[in-house]
C-alpha cells in the first residue's frame, strides 16, 4: 500500500529559526512555504532525496499542532507515507479495521490529498498518508 515516507512533519514554535537550522546548517533545499489553513499550520517543505521535511508551524494555541506544542514540545509530530491512490488506501485500512481521523481524503500541502490514522491504531505514531499532485 505504501510507496515510501513521503515526510517526516516536525512541529516547531520558530519556523525562522527552523529554517535556519534545516536549509542553512543542514543543506536541505527548501522547495515549499505554504499556509495550510484547513490544517492550522504554517508549513515548509524541504528536500531530503525523493522525500521531504514537513516544518510545521500552528497557526494558533487552539490548532492540533499548537496543542501538540503545548503538550510536547517541538519534535516530531507525523510520519507521512506516499500512496498512488489515496481513495483505495483508505477503503482497504477501513476494510482492516484500522481507526482512521479521515475517513474521506482532505487538501494538503502543495495540492496533494492526504488523510490521517488515528495515532491509537498506530503504536501512538500519528501516521499520514499523501496523494502528491500531479506535477509533484
Ligand atoms: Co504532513
Amino acid at each position: 500500500m505504501f510507496g515510501l515516507i513521503d515526510h517526516v512533519g516536525v512541529a516547531v514554535k520558530d519556523l525562522d529559526a527552523a529554517i535556519q537550522l534545516y536549509e542553512t546548517t543542514l543543506g536541505m533545499p527548501l522547495v515549499h512555504r505554504e499556509t495550510v489553513e484547513e490544517q492550522g499550520v504554517e508549513a515548509v517543505l524541504l528536500d531530503v532525496g525523493p522525500c521531504h521535511v514537513e516544518l510545521l508551524r500552528p497557526l494558533g494555541e487552539k490548532t492540533p499542532v499548537g496543542k501538540f506544542l503545548k503538550r510536547k514540545g517541538p519534535g516530531i509530530h507525523h510520519v507521512a507515507y506516499r500512496v498512488d491512490d489515496i481513495e483505495a488506501v483508505l477503503a482497504e485500512l477501513k476494510a482492516r479495521d484500522v481507526e482512521l481521523i479521515d475517513a474521506e481524503p482532505r487538501t494538503g500541502i502543495r495540492g496533494s490529498r492526504v488523510a490521517f490514522l488515528h495515532p491509537r491504531a498506530t503504536d501512538g505514531v500519528l501516521t499520514e498518508i499523501v496523494e502528491p499532485a500531479e506535477d509533484h
